[in-house]
């Protein structure tokens, strides 16, 4: 795993938003896995930076999202197609852009369906990824099996109280999520960790501490070859 330390939140988004831009340029037609969450938001203000001023062309990029609520409607204002759509595809546009879709009738039905969808297309040459304070990647939650492919999680009950915040109540969050499992995430080429602030203290010492364990998601990404994680300097503290 290579790890860079930077400053604050600011520079993290900006590293992220520079290391997918280099992998544009060198490959036009890349597949690009995407997250939700906070911790991204900087990067997509950054790529839509790129993109206005600088001409950054995405628009032969596919993108694969990592997750979805289940049961939120997609014009839902809280579901990952709503905060996809106001925070990057509104402003930059791509290729193609895939997202599970948390209400299918059928839902194991659709998780199969995107899995297959991301080993027709994919699997992501570069997958962005957050962290829980769980340790959580996507929505696979401890214990998720480091095997697994896209399937419906039960979200954690301190997942689901992080969440709160972007939520009129808490008991808005819903209590499950299609997700791409650890398995299907380890599938791309190169994956792109990032965490910021003292929230995430906890969760990157433990992952720095190199142990494999299921009851720790992101601890998965030990068997991955190609890892980079940016972490500010209030997540990364004392480092091990
Ligand atoms: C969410 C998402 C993850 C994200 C994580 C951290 O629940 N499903 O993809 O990485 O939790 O969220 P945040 O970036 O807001 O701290």
């Amino acid at each position: 795993m290579k790890i860079k330390v930077v400053k604050d939140y600011e520079e993290m988004s900006r590293e992220a938003a520079l290391f997918i831009e280099k992998n544009v340029r060198e490959n036009p037609q890349l597949t690009l896995g995407l997250a939700t969450g906070g911790t991204p938001l900087g990067t997509y203000r950054f790529l839509a930076q790129g993109h206005r001023e600088r001409k950054m062309d995405y628009s032969r990029v596919t993108t694969f999202n990592l997750d979805e609520y289940v049961g939120l409607p997609k014009n839902h204002e809280h579901s990952y197609h709503s905060f996809m759509q106001k925070h990057l595809f509104s402003l930059v546009p791509f290729g193609r852009t895939y997202i599970p879709n948390g209400e299918a009738a059928d839902l194991e039905e659709e998780c199969i369906a995107y899995e297959r969808l991301i080993e027709k297309e994919g699997p992501p040459d570069i997958q962005l990824l957050g962290i829980g304070s769980n340790g959580h990647i996507g929505f696979n939650e401890p214990g998720a099996s480091f095997e697994g492919e896209t399937h419906v999680e039960t979200l954690a009950e301190t997942t689901r109280k992080a969440n709160a915040r972007f939520f009129p109540s808490p008991e808005d969050v819903p209590k499950e999520a299609i997700t791409m499992g650890i398995g299907s995430i380890l599938k791309s080429r190169k994956i792109l960790l990032l965490a910021s602030g003292l929230r995430k203290n906890e969760a990157i010492r433990r992952l720095l501490k190199g142990e494999m364990d299921e009851s720790f998601p992101a601890s998965a990404l030990y068997h991955h070859e190609n890892v980079t994680l940016i972490v500010d300097e209030e997540a990364y503290g004392k480092g091990v």
